[in-house]
């Protein structure tokens, strides 16, 4: 059983987070809404110990790592963590990685990036990569091209997609194109 750290786990990837839980690992949730993640903790009644929520908005950074902190000292060291995490989150976002590299040996970064709602370039980018090879890896979501036209992926498109770059364990993934 491994610990998986979901930020931002209550919207277009929640079938992320749901797969882990029906996985049977111990799952943590850090979004704002408390219901959401209630009704995804309500899905698996059998699984509701291995279900740890943090209620906390993320621009506030520290509030926001001791609530993880929280998490570990409860389920033990994150094995992979998967980071969604808007521009209003950069701070958070460069504190959550510093703790976890620094802290956790084990612990594999997946950070998603948007297409469009969030640049990564945008982003105070430090070189995670070059630091952390082996840990950092990157998801990047696409779009699909279909008759003609082209959409955005749907929210079970980009989970079935990040599922698979956690399992493949690639430096780089790009769902759809
Ligand atoms: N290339 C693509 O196809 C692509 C790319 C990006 C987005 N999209 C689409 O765009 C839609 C919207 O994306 P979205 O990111 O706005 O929504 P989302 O994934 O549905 O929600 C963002 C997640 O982050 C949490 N969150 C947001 N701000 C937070 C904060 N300040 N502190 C803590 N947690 C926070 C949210 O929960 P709380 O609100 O409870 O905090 C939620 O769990 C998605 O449905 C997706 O389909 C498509």
């Amino acid at each position: 059983m491994r610990h998986v750290l979901i930020i931002g786990g209550t919207g277009m990837l929640r079938d992320t987070s749901e797969y882990f839980i029906k996985k049977g690992h111990f799952v943590t949730l850090l979004a704002r809404t408390n219901y959401r993640m209630d009704a995804i903790k309500a899905e698996y009644p059998d699984k509701e110990k291995n279900i740890f929520t943090i209620s906390q908005d993320y621009t506030e950074p520290e509030k926001a790592l001791n609530g993880i902190k929280m998490s570990i000292d409860t389920f033990g060291p994150v094995d992979i963590a998967i980071l969604w995490i808007h521009t209003s989150g950069e701070e958070f976002s460069n504190l959550i990685k510093t703790f976890l590299f620094s802290h956790s040996p084990k612990t594999t970064i997946f950070q998603v990036w948007g297409s469009a709602s969030v640049n990564p370039k945008s982003f105070t980018q430090k070189n995670w990569k070059e630091k952390y090879p082996n840990r950092y890896k990157e998801i990047f979501l696409g779009y699909k091209r279909k008759n003609g036209s082209v959409r955005w992926l749907t929210n079970s498109e980009i989970s079935e997609g990040i599922i698979k770059a956690v399992q493949e364990n690639d430096s780089e993934s790009i769902i759809g194109r």
